[in-house]
């Protein structure tokens, strides 16, 4: 089945290896954006691979409004959605102890990486329920199922994340939606450079791969679709 996929965070790393992923399997893509410019040239123009295809939005996971407003336009243009990719996400080392004055940055890894997907998971829901056939596919990561260290802030997103993928789960069971919750462990985006000097890049999953992981989950019938994907790089027992 062909599909209309929303995916959030695709100008670079997962999300942009998802989407690519996804335009060559044939399913329509609509890419919310921060910088629409930001895919300009690339396979993912849609002067390049055809506006029929691909259309982009601008997305901000802050803005409540631009979540209806990439939901609505999606509709105009392809009259119906029946899939969600959150990859839009943020990463930083906030720990416990938190100094004063960093409470900012824990409310904007609220903000993004839980408000975000929340949001725009919403606005889409009753189009996933009309498709009966939604797909749900989030990018959570390892640091949702332990906490690792002292990443406490990043972490508590992430637990919080999965928490909502449950529920999403829950609700949408009898519709026909299917949620899947995708957890790496490192993989080698920008987001990870911090730690490159430890793992060395091509030991870490490949942004390519999880994208191969997505295209494959969308093959898969509603009887068969897993909930959680844990994706280590390295042996975690
Ligand atoms: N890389 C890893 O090791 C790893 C492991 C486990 C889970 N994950 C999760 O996987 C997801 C994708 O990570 P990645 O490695 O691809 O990260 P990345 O390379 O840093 O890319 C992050 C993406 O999110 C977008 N984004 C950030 N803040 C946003 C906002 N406020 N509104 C809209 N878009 C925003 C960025 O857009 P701009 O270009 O505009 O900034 C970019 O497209 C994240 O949720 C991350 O937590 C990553």
């Amino acid at each position: 089945m062909k599909r209309t996929i929303l995916i959030s965070g695709a100008n670079r790393g997962i999300g942009n290896a998802i989407a690519i992923s996804a335009l060559n399997s044939g399913h329509r893509l609509s890419l919310g954006l921060r910088n629409i410019n930001s895919v300009t040239g690339t396979v993912l123009d849609p002067e390049i691979s055809g506006s029929e295809k691909i259309m982009l939005q601008e997305y901000e996971a802050k803005n409540e409004y631009l979540a209806k407003e990439w939901v609505n336009k999606t509709i105009l243009k392809f009259g119906s959605l029946d899939t969600l990719i959150h990859c839009a996400g943020i990463f930083n080392r906030v720990g416990f102890l938190y100094k004063e004055g960093e409470d900012k940055a824990i409310n904007n890894l609220w903000k993004v990486n839980v408000m975000g997907p929340w949001l725009l998971t919403r606005e889409a829901w009753s189009h996933l329920v009309k498709s009966k056939q939604g797909r749900i596919i989030v990018l959570v990561s390892m640091s949702g199922k332990r906490s690792k260290g002292n990443l406490a802030g990043y972490s508590m997103s992430k637990f919080a994340l999965m928490s909502l993928c449950q529920t999403m789960r829950n609700l949408g069971w009898e519709e026909g939606i299917r949620v899947t919750a995708i957890c790496p462990s490192w993989v080698n985006t920008e987001m990870a450079d911090g730690i490159k000097s430890i793992v060395p890049p091509e030991m870490m999953t490949q942004p390519e791969d999880i994208g191969t992981i997505c295209t494959n989950l969308l093959n898969l019938p509603k009887t068969c679709i897993p909930f959680e994907m844990q994706v280590n790089c390295s042996l975690e027992i």
